[in-house]
Order: C-alpha cells, then structure tokens, then sequence
C-alpha cells in the first residue's frame, strides 16, 4: 500500500527524507506538526555549526543544537549532524586563527563537538563545501594550513567517534561531467586508495540561485556510489518547487541503492534561506505543494 506521509514512504525502501529544522522555529505549533508528521531525519540548519558549538575558543555550547537533536529524538527521528569544519560561519577566535593554531583549533572543534554527540548521531558533514566551481580547492584559511587539512578531519572524526558515518558535503556536484563534481569525486577516489575515513557524500542538491537538475544527476550519484560512498541528498530545495524536477532527483535516489535518503531545506517556503524562490514542498500555511505529491509518487 502507498504511504501516505514522505518519510514512511522513504521507508519503504530503507531510505529517509528529512528535513532542516531551525531552533527558533519549535514554539511554532503549524511548522511543528507538519515536522513531525512528514519526516523521519533532522539536519540542525544553524545550530551545530562551528560559531554555535563553540563561540569561545575551549567553550562549546550545545544548547540549540540539543534542543533540536531532542525534539527530533524524542520523535523517532533520526539527525544528521551538521557541520564540523567550513570556511563559513565560523566564531570570530576561529576566523582570526591561521596556520598551526588553526589546524589544531580545528582538530580540537572536531573533537570535542563529537565527542558530544558520540553514538547519537547518523551522520557527520565533517567537512563543507571545500572546492571551487573548477574543482581546485577553496582558498579557505583552512585550506591555508595545508592541502591535507580535509583528511586531518577525516581521520581526527574516526578516531572521535568511530560509529558515525562521515560525509564529505558541498553544493554544484550534481552534474556528473562539471568541474566541482569530478575534484569531489577525485578525492573520494584518493582517499579510498590511501584508506582515509570517508563514508558517504552530501550533495546538497539546492536547484535555486539559477541552478537546475541536470539530466545526469543519475549518473553523478552512482559515480560516488562506485567509487565507495554512499550518498544522500542533503540540503534539497527547487526555484518554485518544479514538480518535474522534485520528481526527477526523488527518482534519481530511489534508482541508486547506495542514495540513503533526501533531506529538504526547510519545511514551509517561508521557512527557506530562499524564501523568494518558494523552493520547498508546503506553501507559508504549511498546505502540500504539487511539488509534494510528486516526490510522494516517486517513493511510493
Ligand atoms: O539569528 C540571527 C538573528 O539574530 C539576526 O537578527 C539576523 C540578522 O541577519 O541574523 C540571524 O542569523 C542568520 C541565520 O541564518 C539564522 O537565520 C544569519 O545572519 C544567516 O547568515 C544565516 O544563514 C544561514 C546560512 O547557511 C549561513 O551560511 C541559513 O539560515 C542556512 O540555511 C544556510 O545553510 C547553508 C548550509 O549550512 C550549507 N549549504 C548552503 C546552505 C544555504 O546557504
């Protein structure tokens, strides 16, 4: 029988679909019930990210990041933690930081974020969106304390809790034949073949900004599937919520055994980092989108 709600329907075939949940958002009754109805993952949007975890340098703070790590357990839910190290949104310490302090800033970030949340979580975004559009590395004050740094986090998060999966997570790696798809996919290969710790690829999948599903988005997913990974799909939102292409990217997953589950980026438009776009599966009164219906139909 077809399920009714996304992540039931996900189930059916072992996958989830998950969602990202704001901290400030829980005291809203609407957003809440449509939460926990339709999913059956949880990406904390902000709030285990580096400059909420650790805001003073050896002070982590879990507050928020519990908080939704708790509402989404308490549920059934499972979360995905997200992320560990990232040129982005880290404390204002951490920008000051470079070379061998910065390293062992981040060693430690690592592991004492994890060390928190060992055993609970699903996965890890260990590291974030860490290539440029032509598939060399970002010029990050990260990437600055040398090119090893991203497998220096592989390693350091294995040791740190060696039960969650460990993904590598970044945006425009869905078309099989770009730049920025074949640098991510070369280090999966490296890694492999020196025996790096990495488990899996995030492929945001944000199909706004001008971006759009490539016809070869199939192909990239079973590319990292080869080469060892799972993959899942991480941070999913579409200008205007495109039913064609909503439909198009469910089924590239549910065609690739080793895409673990879809995760969306918010749940209502209003709820979106592009909200101007409405890019998500319920409109601002939380109603179901023609979007909804069609990934429904493709995981049923
Ligand atoms: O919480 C403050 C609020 O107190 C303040 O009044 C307001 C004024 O600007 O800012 C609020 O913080 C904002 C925060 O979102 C919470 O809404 C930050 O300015 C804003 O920068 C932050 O944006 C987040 C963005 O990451 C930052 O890089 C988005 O919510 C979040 O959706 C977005 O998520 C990223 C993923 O982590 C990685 N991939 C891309 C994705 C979209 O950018």
């Amino acid at each position: 029988a077809a399920a009714s709600t996304l992540g039931a329907a996900a189930a059916q075939s072992g996958r989830y679909f998950g969602t990202a949940i704001a901290a400030g958002r829980l005291n809203d009754s609407n957003y809440t019930t449509i939460a926990a109805r339709e999913f059956n993952m949880v990406t904390a949007e902000n709030e285990m990210k580096p400059d909420a975890t650790e805001p003073q340098r050896g002070q982590f703070n879990f507050g928020s990041g519990d908080q939704i790590y708790n509402w989404a357990t308490q549920r059934g839910m499972k979360v995905r933690g997200h992320t560990l190290a990232w040129h982005s949104q880290q404390p204002g310490w951490m920008q000051s930081l470079s070379g061998s302090s910065l390293r062992q800033a981040m060693i430690d970030h690592i592991n004492g974020v994890m060390a928190h949340y060992k055993g609970k979580l699903a996965a890890w975004d260990v590291v974030n969106e860490a290539f440029n559009e032509d598939g060399s590395r970002r010029q990050s004050n990260l990437q600055a304390t040398g090119n090893d740094w991203i497998e220096v986090a592989f390693r350091t998060a294995r040791a740190a809790d060696p039960s969650v999966k460990l993904c590598y997570n970044d945006y425009n790696i869905e078309n099989a034949t770009y730049g920025k798809t074949q640098g991510v996919l070369n280090m999966v290969k490296d890694f492999k073949s020196r025996g790096v710790p990495i488990d899996c690829v995030g492929l945001q999948t944000h199909f706004t900004g001008g971006s759009s599903l490539p016809g070869n988005f199939q192909t990239t997913l079973q590319n990292f599937a080869s080469a060892g990974v799972d993959v899942a799909l991480t941070e999913v939102d579409v200008t205007n919520a495109s039913t064609t292409q909503y439909q198009g990217l469910t089924q590239a997953c549910m065609n690739v055994s080793r895409c673990l589950g879809i995760t969306v980026w918010g749940v209502r438009d209003s709820d979106s980092w592009r909200s101007s776009e409405s890019p998500l599966l319920f409109d601002g009164s939380g109603n179901k989108k023609a979007a909804y219906t069609s990934v429904l139909n493709a995981l049923n």
